[in-house]
């Protein structure tokens, strides 16, 4: 498959996510540039590009952090822009680029911010802490611990705990293993496939590694220039390249993997 075309009808049930021919401006600085991507739900997707490429904005986009300066997106089937933004944070969890955990909080106090501002009762917001904390392989005095006291690997865990405390349908993760030794990225990148796949749920994984995409995605998405220039499998990157810059950025990584 050298690339999959966006999917234009929304009578797809299964589509979560649809961002047709996005644009969007910093000043006078296009980031984004006629981006057209659609996620189904139980799939997990790559999104990968060069640095300053766009990949965060995208996700900034699905959250609502920023609006786009032209195009359209829809979570299922129904516009962001008429949504309620909370309706719509809540159905997606967030892990940013570096974390994000709040340093003046513990773990546990950070995994629980948003229980604790829907007002879950505090017996419920334990539960589902152990719960998270066993899925992740937690020992439980780290969850009292503040994030200076946490290795990268285990802040990664704590972050995702986070992300993933209201059950939401989507994940969206960006460079979840940036800063973590080839090791523990490549421990955790083989713990959370099968996770990720268990647990059902849409997942884009923000990153600039074909290795890693390779391991954790089952389609990848490659963004240049603002907009998709390849979509489909990684084996399809290597062995049909859409454009040069494709075949440049495969041959820019080590040998990859088998695509799936
Ligand atoms: N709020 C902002 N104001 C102005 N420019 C911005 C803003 N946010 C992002 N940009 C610019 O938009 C471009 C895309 O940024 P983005 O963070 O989406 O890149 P990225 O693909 O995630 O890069 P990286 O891999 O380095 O994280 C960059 O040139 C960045 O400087
Ligand atoms: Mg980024």
């Amino acid at each position: 498959m050298n690339s999959t075309p966006p999917t234009d009808s929304l009578e797809q049930g299964s589509v979560k996510f649809e961002l047709s021919h996005v644009s969007k401006f910093f000043g006078a600085t296009c980031v984004l540039n006629d981006f057209t991507a659609s996620f189904q739900e139980s799939r997990i997707y790559a999104l990968l590009g060069l640095s300053g490429s766009g990949k965060s904005t995208i996700l900034r986009l699905m959250m609502r952090l920023l609006e786009p300066s032209g195009g359209q997106l829809l979570f299922r089937g129904q516009s962001l822009q008429s949504m309620d933004v909370l309706q719509l944070r809540r159905a997606i969890g967030y892990v940013l680029q570096g974390g994000g955990l709040f340093p003046h909080l513990s773990a546990r106090d950070n995994i629980a911010i948003v229980a604790r501002y829907l007002k879950w009762p505090p017996a419920k917001i334990r539960d589902r802490i152990d719960e998270l904390a066993e899925l992740m392989s937690i020992p439980h005095e780290l969850l009292d611990r503040f994030p200076h006291a946490l290795s990268g690997g285990q802040a990664q865990r704590m972050s995702l705990m986070r992300a993933l405390m209201l059950d939401p349908d989507v994940l969206l993760l960006d460079e979840p293993f940036g800063a973590l030794d080839p090791i523990t990225r490549h421990d955790l990148q083989q713990e959370l496939r099968p996770l990720f796949t268990r647990l059902g749920k849409l997942v884009i994984v923000v990153t600039h590694d074909l290795n890693e995409a390779s391991i954790l995605s089952d389609e990848a998405i490659l963004l240049h220039q603002g907009t998709v220039v390849q979509r489909g499998t990684l084996e399809a990157f290597r062995t049909s390249p859409a454009t040069e810059f494709v075949e440049r950025f495969v041959e820019a990584q080590q040998a990859i993997p088998g695509g799936r």
